[in-house]
């Protein structure tokens, strides 16, 4: 089944961003939202967006004008009902979604493929929401939706085969790189990034280095961002939102522990750049951070974060959460990794990652810094990821 006609619900940032690309790729689509005014305000921002882009000459006025007029606004459901696909971009909260997903049902076809952008919920139980769970699955885009190459793709328990495949094909014509993901909390991404925050915050809680040589060391190896410049850049409430909540739906595994840190600062409403404080101070007379010199100390703060970040990512091969090469994609052309993690280790060795893992554990005894049993069996038997 060929894809041509595509329905986005809610026009909020995520749904705006996301007809963008389906109308650059030359598919029709309609755009549907509750608030009238989410509508006019997606409807001026593509305007904008798209004269902008004409403007750094990236396309032409005829690109411009034929993407604005392959997105239609509209105002009632019941339109939707020729949609061959439906991406759904609403409020994170399961039972609006399942209500929605409920009541499109009634109005498409029985082929539509029903799609969600959710970021934590539980495809399968947004997909027991309908009778014909088989057709509908995960599409998660990273923001802002037209520049990010990443496109993590969630099929559930009850996603049919061809539903799978029919949404591969179509978000790889959307010059998108797919990701297959299990359907478990923080798919790929929001799952492994977490000891980026997580192992920086408490190096930080340890007092073992100040907030921007943690951040530099993490730049030494090719972040673009430090882990702070990075939470205060995504807002504090927001980062801690996803770690509480990832941490919750792991049943409240140690490795997902969120921090005080972050906490105290999102109560105080030092959430970043958006409020001109978090872990920084972002007014005018703000005196510029300096980093420590040490170059072993950056090194030692950046081999441990790199480690935890390399056991997360291998945890998640070892329980089938995607493929090592989805995995590497997922957090290069996601979150804009200077490498794969999987190729990391086997750049840094697996020995160096094992053993650097049991110190930690040696020192701490905490569940958190547990080898991955993927590890240890590649150390034991001489294997690396891709070589
Ligand atoms: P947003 O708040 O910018 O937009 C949501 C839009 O949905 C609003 O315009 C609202 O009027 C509309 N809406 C709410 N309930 C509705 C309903 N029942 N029917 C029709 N329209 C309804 O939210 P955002 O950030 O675009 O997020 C949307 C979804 O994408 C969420 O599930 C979120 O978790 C997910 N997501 C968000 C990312 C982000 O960085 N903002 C990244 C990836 C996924």
């Amino acid at each position: 089944m060929e894809i041509h006609k595509v329905a986005v619900i809610g026009a909020g940032t995520m749904g705006s961003g996301i007809a963008q690309v389906a109308a650059t790729a030359g598919c029709s689509v309609q755009l549907f939202d509750a608030s009238p005014e989410a509508i006019t305000r997606s409807q001026k921002n593509l305007l904008a967006t798209l004269a902008k882009l004409v403007e750094k000459a990236k396309i032409n006025p005829d690109e411009s004008a034929r993407i604005a007029a392959n997105i239609s606004y509209v105002s009632q459901m019941t339109e939707l009902s020729n949609a061959q696909l439906i991406i759904e971009a609403i409020v994170e909260n399961s039972e609006i979604k399942r209500a929605l997903f409920a009541q499109l049902e009634t109005i498409v076809a029985p082929d539509c493929i029903l799609a969600s952008n959710t970021s934590s919920l539980s495809i399968a139980s947004i997909a027991a929401s309908c009778k014909k769970s088989d057709r509908v699955i995960g599409i998660h885009f990273f923001n802002p939706a037209p520049l990010m190459q990443l496109v993590e793709v969630i099929p559930a328990v009850q996603t049919a085969n061809e539903v799978l495949q029919v949404t591969i094909e179509t978000i790889s014509s959307w010059k998108k790189i797919v990701a297959v993901a299990k359907d478990t909390p923080g798919f790929i991404v929001n799952r492994v990034a977490r000891p980026f925050y997580s192992e920086a915050l408490r190096l930080f809680e340890e007092g073992t280095a100040s907030l921007a040589t943690i951040d530099q060391a993490m730049k030494d190896i090719g972040f673009r961002m430090g882990p702070f410049e990075l939470m205060d850049f995504i807002g504090n409430d927001v980062n801690y939102a996803v770690t509480e909540s990832v941490f919750t739906a792991f049943y409240f595994d140690p490795r997902f522990k969120p921090s005080f840190t972050q906490k105290r600062l999102t109560e105080a409403g030092f959430l970043g750049r958006k409020s001109g404080r978090g872990y920084y101070d972002y007014s005018e007379q703000a005196i510029p951070p300096v980093a420590a010199t040490d170059a072993q100390l950056r090194q030692q703060i950046s081999d441990r974060i790199l480690v935890m970040l390399i056991n997360e990512a291998a945890d998640a091969l070892f329980l089938h959460i995607a493929s090592a090469k989805d995995i590497d994609h997922a957090m290069t052309k996601g979150v804009n990794y200077p490498k794969g993690l999987l190729a990391w280790a086997d750049e840094k060795g697996i020995d160096w990652c094992v053993n650097s893992l049991d110190a930690l554990y040696h020192e701490y005894h905490e569940d958190r810094y547990r080898c991955s049993p993927l590890l240890r069996r590649m150390m034991r038997e001489q294997t690396t990821f891709f070589n």
